[in-house]
């Protein structure tokens, strides 16, 4: 046998003894039996598969990770242990969609080794709840993986198949998150931001995001081959995806599974895959409404800068208190009211203070008046998305907040995806994305500080929410996806669809402050205030009918919900108003009652304060006749409904004032029948009869 023979046979040897002896296969059901994950090290690679009733949902989809100077896990993995555990607990939320939560799941932490290279290995926990799958890295401190660990590549695959259909914003485009959805067969999709919703041929729906997204960089669904999905970790600049140190453990990944829509929003798969509360006590964390100087900026009636067209005086902040004030309103947004707004401040974040009121905004006086008047400044953070500037500032700006007795905040995060500055110790300047690594540490830097002074944040220009409020309940609002301010000046706005799609996509990461109660539905047709600034583009205008903005109200959820129209606007359509101002922000349950992605949702939701239930249903551009069963309310018992409808003849876009406000005594249990008109809704108020 010549040398050469010898050596083959030699590596086969070890090829051999290095393969695992037999392939491993796990098991993990749901609770009710429906969802089936499939755990394998078939060929050395670690996947998983999930079945929901019988059939294929996801296909068996690689798992593991890459790293820059340390072996990965990819190759050569066996299974090596697992342990299984169950849990059936209910929690109370401080705030939310729902006081009481129950998290019912079966678990499987499967350990695979690597039998290639130095000795290593990685656990993977599944969760199967009755309403889909989470599943988390966790490694171990190990010799293998010694000193400063840097993830180059999460492995983790989606098999969601090309013909499914896939709602979702792109990926890395300028706009961040803030892009209209769009609707194209997952064999079209290049990158997709989660959450990203599917329908499968079979007629299964499903979405995928992750939960508890810290310690590590926002996920995107790039598509390796057609219908077949890599988790896309953002990078640093110039640097790894991930930079971190054993022990540690990735965000959950999760994949909601249900037999229809709404079924994805009754789910709350990815708050239970987050840590408890963190903070303790966060009652000063209060859901409320809050009106603002805000829109008069965004249809240039205003201006952050401080000439003589300056939203945030002191004269134009009372006449908001004195309105919040009449009208049952907690808080009052004021923008523009620190240096920083002169000039170009969208590429000037480095001049902003958080600390120097402009010299015709006093904000001390101001928050006595509002303390007066039972209201609370909300104090605005313009960041330009320069953590830098930010980060020296934090303490000393949110200290001011706490001394006049604030306890909000409402930061940005404006620039263009990829411009988030940071300044490093040598003074070298970096720009990252929006939600990488660096970012996500400094959204909770932000978080930390904020609830170390019993201040609780509402983050614009955020990175996505993957359930953060239930460990750290003073995260209470974001935006993150196109929000009311693209009616003004979006070229083009908010399409008819946008409400219906939210509610199953965005919204299922978490509450949306998206602004809502724009009453005058024309911003741009009125005559202008500044001769320096035009009107905006008239074709932006939110495409709605007035009943519309009252239902979001119900369908958008935001424990801090803006009432976001010029008071004089509602002065004028005052029977109207009064649902924006009977509408609770703070909820005892919520349930979707009916809807289909993007085409109509309908929301029920019981007030944790005055336990009076609302509803609120809103169309795309198809008018609809909606049947909804009132079995959310006691069965026999009398209410008073109060219906704020469409009219007869409303239309979004040439009628969207038509509305029918009227009282009916509805009984728990009936159908209620309502007819909604393009892209229109309808918003009920249910007091019950004693
Ligand atoms: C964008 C935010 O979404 C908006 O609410 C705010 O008014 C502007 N940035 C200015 O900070
Ligand atoms: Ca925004």
């Amino acid at each position: 046998m010549t040398k050469h023979w010898k050596s083959l046979i030699a590596m086969a040897v070890i090829a051999w003894a290095a393969a695992p002896a037999h392939a491993e296969t796990l098991t993990l059901a749901s609770p009710d039996g429906k969802i089936t994950v499939t755990v394998k090290d078939d060929g050395g690679q670690a996947t998983y598969a999930v079945d929901y009733n019988g059939k294929q949902v996801i296909a068996p989809s690689k798992m593991g990770l890459l790293f820059a100077e340390h072996h990965g896990f990819e190759r050569g993995l066996v299974i090596a242990g697992s342990t299984a555990a169950s849990s059936d607990t209910t929690w109370e939320q401080p705030w939310g969609e729902r006081r009481l939560v129950r998290d019912q799941h079966n678990e499987l932490a499967v350990t695979f080794k690597a039998s290639e290279g130095p000795n290593r290995q990685m656990t993977v926990r599944f969760r199967a709840f009755d309403t889909g799958i989470g599943f988390r890295y966790e490694l171990g401190a190990q010799p293998a993986l010694e000193g400063d660990v840097a993830i180059v590549e999460e492995l983790t695959q989606f098999g969601v198949g090309d013909k499914t259909t896939t709602w979702y914003t792109p990926a890395d485009g300028f706009n961040r998150n803030e892009y209209i959805y769009r609707m194209e067969p997952a064999g079209e999709v290049e990158n997709a931001h989660t959450p990203a919703t599917f329908k499968n041929p079979d007629g299964i729906y499903m979405a995928i995001h992750e939960a508890a997204l810290t310690d590590w960089s926002s996920m995107s669904l790039l598509a390796l081959r057609p219908g077949n999905f890599e988790a896309r970790l953002r990078n640093w600049s110039g640097g790894p995806k991930v930079k971190t140190k054993p022990p540690f453990k990735s965000p959950w990944r999760t994949i909601q599974i249900a037999p229809d829509a709404v079924g994805l929003i009754n789910s709350d798969i990815i708050l239970n895959l987050n840590e408890p509360n963190k903070l303790g006590d966060v009652s000063y964390a209060k859901p409320g409404k809050y009106i603002g100087i805000w829109w008069a900026m965004h249809i240039n009636d205003r201006t952050w800068a401080s000439n003589k067209y300056h939203g945030a005086t002191t004269a134009e902040t009372k006449r908001y208190i004195d309105f919040a004030a009449k009208h049952g309103f907690s808080g009052v947004l004021v923008e523009g009211w620190n240096k920083g707004w002169d000039g170009d401040w969208f590429n000037n974040g480095d001049l902003f203070s958080f600390t120097e009121p402009y010299p015709d905004y006093d904000i001390k006086g101001l928050s006595k008046y509002a303390a007066s008047k039972g209201v609370q400044l909300i104090v605005h953070h313009e960041t330009s998305a320069n953590l830098t500037n930010y980060e020296k500032q934090l303490e000393a700006g949110l200290d001011l907040v706490k001394s006049i007795g604030s306890h909000y905040v409402k930061s940005g995060y404006v620039s263009d995806a990829g411009d988030a500055v940071w300044v490093d110790d040598k003074g070298i300047r970096h720009y990252e994305y929006y939600d990488s690594q660096r970012m996500i540490d400094h959204h909770m830097t932000v978080i930390k500080a904020a609830a170390a002074r019993q201040i609780a944040m509402d983050t614009h220009e955020p990175v996505k929410d993957t359930g953060l409020r239930r460990t750290y309940p003073n995260w209470m609002s974001r935006e993150g996806a196109r929000g009311m301010e693209f009616n003004a000046w979006g070229s083009p706005p908010n399409p008819p669809s946008h409400e219906a799609m939210i509610a199953f996509t965005a919204l299922l990461g978490g509450p949306f402050d998206y602004t809502p109660g724009i009453f005058d539905l024309r911003p741009n047709e009125r005559l202008p205030v500044r001769p320096d600034m035009p009107r905006g583009d008239p074709k932006n205008r939110p495409q709605t009918t007035l009943a519309k903005q009252l239902a979001t109200y119900v369908t958008i959820y935001s424990p801090l919900q803006m009432a976001a129209d010029l008071p004089e606007n509602y002065e004028k359509r005052l029977d109207a108003f009064q649902f924006i101002k009977d509408v609770e922000a703070d909820w005892e349950q919520s349930v979707a009652l009916a809807g289909e992605v993007g085409e109509y949702v309908a929301f029920a939701r019981q007030g944790r304060k005055s336990k009076e239930w609302f509803l609120g249903a809103v169309t795309d551009s198809e008018p609809r006749d909606l049947s909804l069963p009132l079995s959310f309310l006691e069965a026999g018992k009398k209410y008073r409904a109060q219906i704020y409808r469409d009219g007869p003849h409303a239309h979004w876009d040439y009628n969207p004032y038509d509305i029918v406000i009227e009282e009916k005594v509805v009984t728990g249990g009936e159908v209620f029948a309502v007819h909604l008109a393009a892209s229109g809704g309808v918003a009920v108020r249910f007091i019950p009869v004693n």
